[in-house]
């Protein structure tokens, strides 16, 4: 994981630094370098969109998120976008071999909803993996089923996979360890508050609190958390 996040923040220096020499070049004339540097990530990015609310990372401005996919879900149905259409849905991306960071995140999920009560029912929660090879519908059945009762497994092709990992911009690649014969999947790890429009309204990185992310959700859906819920309230345990 730390591996991971220094070969992104490498990737990412490059890349801004890329974009701010582009922007110096091509610059207009009396065009302040800044607002050069904003228009050009907006147009690499695609799109000018107003900057989406995020709790807790900032999009750059112009980045467009999320989008088109088709996948199958753990029942062996294919779905797409369009099955989730005027729903909000909450999406992690990894894979049931995972032994820390996604069971800790999808658990993480998992509270935040319960955290809104009758509020989250509007929420899908949705868990895509990232390593199809392993990840049957029949694996996903098994796998989501412990962590919330509507949590949605979704798997595909290897080209499905990536090009909804492509969507989200979702980082992604296999990792083999000498001493382990199973091998591992470096990935990034945030969770992805969708709108009804299928575009991603807020990220959160790792190791948010529930409470905070049920918050956040709460406050773009524009509805208003009752107090806690009482023990023994809906649903079993
Ligand atoms: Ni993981």
């Amino acid at each position: 994981m730390l591996r991971t996040i220094r070969i992104l923040a490498v990737l990412l220096a490059v890349l801004l630094g890329g974009v701010w020499a582009y922007a110096w070049v091509t610059r207009a004339p009396g065009e302040g370098l800044g607002e050069a540097f904003a228009a050009r990530l907006g147009q690499i990015f695609g799109g000018q969109m107003p900057v989406p609310g995020a709790g807790g990372v900032q999009l750059p401005q112009g980045m467009a998120l999320g989008g088109a996919f088709s996948l199958v879900d753990q029942a062996r149905q294919p779905v797409t976008e369009k099955d989730y259409a005027g729903r909000w849905m909450l999406i992690y991306f990894g894979y049931s071999y995972c032994p820390d960071v996604c069971p800790t995140e999808l658990g993480t999920m998992a509270a935040a909803l319960d955290a809104m009560g009758k509020a989250g029912e509007a929420v899908t929660p949705v868990f895509i993996t990232i390593d199809p090879q392993r990840d049957t519908p029949a694996a996903l059945a098994d796998y989501v089923s412990r962590f919330h009762p509507r949590l949605q497994g979704l798997t595909g092709t290897p080209e499905q996979i990536a090009e909804v990992a492509r969507r989200y911009r979702v980082y992604y690649a296999r990792a083999q360890r000498p001493d382990m014969t199973d091998y591992l999947m470096d990935h990034s790890s945030f969770i992805y508050l969708v709108g009804p429009d299928a575009r991603v309204r807020s990220l959160f990185r790792p190791e948010l609190r529930p409470e905070d992310i049920a918050a956040t959700i709460a406050a773009q859906m524009g509805v208003r958390l009752g107090g806690p819920v009482p023990v023994g309230a809906g649903g079993p345990g």
